[in-house]
């Protein structure tokens, strides 16, 4: 996957040396509340290390699950991810929907810094510049801090939803043309 650059970040590959930082951060119940159909925290650094691997071995010149890290040191502060999403139903694995979303996932230690939107702005710049034409984002109703990240990347609520993942959320839309003005 490409190494993307920001002002302030670097988005990377997760290695299998990062497991302690990705347990550092997914084992926070604050961090894992809303994230998929059955919010859960990690539990064990076997775990974290099968997810740095995991996502680390994701080798797609479009989509990915970055590990963003700031300039200042090389140990990933959370994830920034671009995928496709799932449609809702009663299969197993869920059926693609065609859409992608982009989604963030930071350490509390550095929320309030405008780290999120920084890496997720350059990850939708990377899907459009790939030829995806519009980036939804979905949040859990009570996800105020995601809603605003949506709002000041400049994205569209749509409103509730349930067509992804078999749980209700709050749809949010980008078109290439929003990002660049
Ligand atoms: C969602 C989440 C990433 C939001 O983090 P965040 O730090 O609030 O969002 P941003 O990185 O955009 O930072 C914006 C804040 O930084 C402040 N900020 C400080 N310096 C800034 C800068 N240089 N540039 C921009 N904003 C800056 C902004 O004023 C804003 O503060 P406010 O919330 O008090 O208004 C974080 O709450 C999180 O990781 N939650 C757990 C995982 C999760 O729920 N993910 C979403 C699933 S849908």
């Amino acid at each position: 996957m490409r190494t993307l650059e920001t002002d302030r970040l670097t988005l990377r590959a997760w290695r299998r040396e990062d497991a302690a930082a990705l347990f550092d951060i997914y084992s926070r119940w604050e961090v894992a509340r809303y994230l998929g159909s059955t919010p859960r925290v990690l539990e064990t650094m076997e775990q974290a290390e099968r997810a740095a691997q995991r996502w680390g071995a994701m080798d797609d010149q479009l989509y990915g699950v970055w590990a963003v890290v700031t300039h200042e040191e090389d140990r990933p502060i959370g994830s920034v991810l671009l995928k496709e999403l799932p449609l809702s139903g009663d299969t197993e694995p869920l059926q693609p929907s065609g859409d992608v979303e982009v989604g963030w996932h930071l350490h509390p230690d550095t929320w309030g810094k405008g780290y999120a939107t920084e890496a997720a702005a350059r990850v939708l710049r990377h899907g459009f510049d790939g030829g995806l034409e519009e980036i939804y984002a979905i949040t859990y109703p009570e996800n105020g801090p995601s809603q605003a990240v949506c709002r000041r990347l400049g994205m569209e609520h749509l409103g509730p939803t349930d067509r992804y993942y078999n749980v209700t959320s709050e749809l949010f839309r980008i078109r290439a043309a929003d990002l660049a003005s």
